[in-house]
Formats: structure tokens, sequence, C-alpha cells
């Protein structure tokens, strides 16, 4: 499940009439990333929790018959093959929308109906991460049933556990962390730890009776965590932490560095990349 029914406030005037999971990280617009990271993990149902203003996530999912005929004509076969790629069949994206801005929790809860499964899994498109392995697929390989609900954790600078939901650590062990509790953001006083959650998650089915009855928490909106919190005398909270790098592209040092990042992987990109930051640093002095 793909929550994308945000705002993007943070990224305007570009997310004005763009969806702020169309931003672009070097080619490819940050939905498109969580959506193979998924199917990398071997999800082969996708679904999209939208809102009014994100239609171009529907169209970039789809086929484009007038745009793959001029490109077959042109004899542009790798972009041709690209974009074949990157549409989902019918039968495997689902689209929902999420009527009001309530919150995260409120988001993943209008999906309710169309989850069958015991759990399922959430990736949130503005966290993204550099991994020789999908870090979702990392997190399926690891589960085991007594790990309840799982989320993916890393630990954050003191100055930014304000942004996170923040897990309390009962026990250590490997890449997984016990939590006793979560809370979400907390100031830095309250802060139980600096384990942070990142935005991937493998969430029991049990939940949705959880965020039915939610109140409305940190920012006054309906949040994940919260229920996530009261589902912990039942059911265990796992923190994973996953092998690789994870770019916070909901803010602008997060998605510039995300970029570097992803081109310093294209080593014709590379080629031109570091005369052009070396060029940049010597004329601004950093
Ligand atoms: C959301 C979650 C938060 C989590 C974060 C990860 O917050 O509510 O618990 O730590 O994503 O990116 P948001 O970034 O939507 O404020």
């Amino acid at each position: 499940m793909f929550p994308v029914a945000g705002l993007g406030s943070r990224f305007l005037p570009a997310t004005k009439s763009i969806p702020k999971e169309m931003l672009v990280v070097v080619d490819k617009p940050l939905i498109q990333y969580a959506v193979e990271e998924a199917k990398a993990a071997g999800i082969e149902r996708f679904i999209f929790v939208t809102s009014q203003g994100k239609s171009a996530i529907e169209d970039h999912f789809d086929r484009l018959p007038l745009l793959e005929q001029t490109l077959e004509k042109r004899k542009k076969i790798n972009l041709l093959s690209k974009i074949i790629e990157t549409a989902l069949p019918p039968s495997q994206a689902i689209y929902v929308r999420q009527p009001f801005p309530l919150g995260l929790g409120h988001a993943i809860l209008c999906a309710q109906h169309l989850i069958q499964e015991e759990a399922f899994a959430v990736i949130l498109a503005d966290d993204i991460i550099l991994s020789q392995k999908s870090c979702m697929k990392q997190m399926i390989e690891s589960y085991r049933p007594g790990d309840g609900n799982m989320v993916a954790t890393m630990m954050v600078e003191p100055e930014h556990v304000s942004r996170y939901g923040i897990l309390t650590v009962e026990s250590e062990e490997d890449k997984k962390v016990r939590a006793s509790a979560v809370v979400e953001k907390p100031t830095l006083e309250d802060a139980p730890s600096r384990f942070a959650v990142i935005g991937r998650y493998i969430l029991k089915k049990s939940i949705f009776g959880f965020l039915d009855r939610q109140n409305p928490g940190a920012g006054s909106e309906i949040q994940l965590t919260d229920s996530i919190q009261k589902m912990i005398p039942e059911t265990a909270l796992t923190g994973f932490s996953f092998d690789g790098e994870r770019y916070d592209c909901g803010t602008k040092e997060g998605w510039l560095e995300a970029n570097i990042a992803f081109a310093c992987q294209d080593e014709n990109m590379l080629s031109y990349l570091g005369p052009m930051l070396r060029r940049y640093a010597l004329a601004h002095d950093f």
C-alpha cells in the first residue's frame, strides 16, 4: 500500500499541480522507486491511497499508446521498453481516495476493504532507500510470526527526532529491535531513543480495528504509530535495521542528496558529476 494523499507543502510551488510523489530523482519519480522496491520484494498487488490532484500517479503507471507508437516509429526501443515496464497491469493497480487530509493512519484505513491478507506492506514514497537488496525484501525475508507489526528503523540525529515516530527499545538482536512503545514526533527531551520509524511497514490486518477507533494525535492527525502503540500488549512491535542509505525526499536537503547519490550509481553521470561538483565547491568555497 502506498499512501500518496499528502499535500507536499514543503515543495511548493513545485507541488502546486503535481503530486510530491511525482518529484523526480535523476530520471524517475519517487513513486516509481517505491513500486520497484515492492516489486523486487515479490509484491504483486499495489494499492495507492490518493486524493484530489494526484491523477498524474495513475497516468504514470498506465500504458500510453500514442507515446508508445511514436517511440516505436522512431525506433527508440530502449525508451519504449522502459515506459512499458513502468506500467502496471489493471489487475495489479488499485486506486482508492482519502477524501479528507486526516493523517497517515486514516489514509491506511481508507484501503481497509482491499486487504484480505493476514499482513500487508506499506511504503512511504518520500523515504527513498538506496540498497543492494530492496529494503522491503529484506524486511519480508527477516519477518517471523512473532514479530507482529514491523517497521524499518534507523538512528537519527537528536535534532531530528521530532520529525519521526520514535521507538522505546526493549532489546536489540542483530538487525531487529524489540520495541515496548512508539511515540509520534516527540520533543528531544521526551524522545525515548534515537531509533526512528522509517516509511516501511509490515502491518497486521488487525490494525484496522484500532485505526477505526483512533483519536487524532500529533498535528491533530490520525497517526499510524498511535494505533501500533495501542496494539503492543497483544501484537509485538519490531524495528528492522535495514542495509542501505535512506534519503528523506520530504525535505529539500534529502531530495537533493538523493539525486546526487543515485546519479553516483550511474557511471556515465559520475564522469561529469565529479568535475561539476568540484567547480561549484570551488566557486562557492564549500
Ligand atoms: C511519517 C510517520 C512517522 C515516520 C515518518 C517516516 O511521518 O508518521 O512515524 O517516522 O513518516 O518518514 P511524516 O513524515 O508523514 O510526518
